[in-house]
């Protein structure tokens, strides 16, 4: 079907999607304290036995957007390691902007000296074009992104051969049957992988173990509020569809039949929650590998 732009190739609509419809729906208070609390409990213990505090400690952050997660792990990783290099990646320029200003903002830690990298441009730009792609990396992060960033193989081989003997790979994945569903079962959608593709959660696990990772998985408890979804007139709702879809601005595109389709499989999914909202679960999980 023509007509449709992937949303990645619209920053400006990926930027408004993004922070102001997913992130509204997602439980991302919820999402950043689980992810922090585990960082804190078992990333860390990994680190500091592995590496001493007086070491140069290197984070690349891989799809970082605004940078939430990154920032809790640089506090963390502040309040013992005194010297910390973090390189943070995102194609989009206005969410890398917000990272900016918030890291700005923010006071590190005194005993801690901290050099913050930025890569504006895709991960593929980053290992073809920075010197910094060279360096070995204590931690590297990969928060929700990695569905985003290209060929699962390639992408985790590529920062497998970053990594720091004893450092860990932080993979964070929405592996939302919804999502997955709509991308496996309508193919027409540009966004769509065809119809075997395995999911990512599957493919990480497997790539790390083959090449003699040891991995963690978390699942966490994460719902979606998806009510205003099936609200015809809603701009929040237009936001998330176009997220759930990947398409800029699906509703106006797309021939009603379609969107009405699709609109039913999504309520398929939905169950009442008490507070009579309709709830879809996300599905998420912390994967970790590490030597
Ligand atoms: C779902 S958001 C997650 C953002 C952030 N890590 C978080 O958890 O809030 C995915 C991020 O990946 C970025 N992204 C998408 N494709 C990318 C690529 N090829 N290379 C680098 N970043 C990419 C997007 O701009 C976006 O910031």
């Amino acid at each position: 079907m023509s007509g449709m732009t992937l949303l990645v190739s619209d920053p400006d609509r990926y930027h408004d999607v993004y922070s102001n419809g997913f992130a509204r729906i997602a439980m991302k208070e919820t999402v950043l304290q689980e992810i922090s609390q585990y960082f804190d409990e078992h990333v860390m213990t990994k680190l500091t036995g592995a590496f001493p505090a007086e070491d140069q400690f290197n984070l690349l952050g891989v799809g970082v957007g605004e940078g939430h997660h990154e920032q809790h792990f640089l506090k963390t990783l502040g309040s013992h390691f005194s010297s910390i290099m973090n390189v943070a990646v995102d194609r989009n320029e206005h969410l890398l902007e917000s990272f900016k200003i918030n890291a700005c903002g923010s006071t590190p830690d005194e005993k801690s000296h901290r050099d913050m990298q930025w890569f504006n441009g895709t991960l593929q730009q980053f290992f073809d074009e920075s010197p910094l792609a060279n360096c070995k990396y204590n931690l590297i992060s990969a928060i929700y992104s990695m569905h985003h960033v290209g060929d699962i193989e390639t992408t985790f081989t590529r920062l497998a051969s970053m990594v720091k003997d004893n450092g860990v790979i932080i993979i964070v994945l929405s592996e939302s049957t919804l999502v997955e569903e709509t991308l496996l079962q309508n193919t027409w959608l540009p966004a769509s992988y065809g119809t075997h593709e395995k999911l990512t959660k599957e493919k990480v696990i497997t790539f790390a173990k083959q090449r003699g990772y040891t991995i963690d998985v978390r699942k966490m408890n994460i719902k979606w509020d998806l009510t205003d979804l099936f609200e015809e007139k809603s701009e929040l709702g237009d936001k998330l569809v176009d997220s759930l879809t990947s398409v800029a601005h699906f509703r106006r595109t797309v021939p009603a039949e379609k969107l009405n389709e699709l609109i039913s499989f999504w309520r398929s999914f939905c169950s009442n929650g008490e507070d009579g909202r309709l709830y879809a679960p996300a599905d998420d999980v912390i994967i970790t590998a590490s030597t």
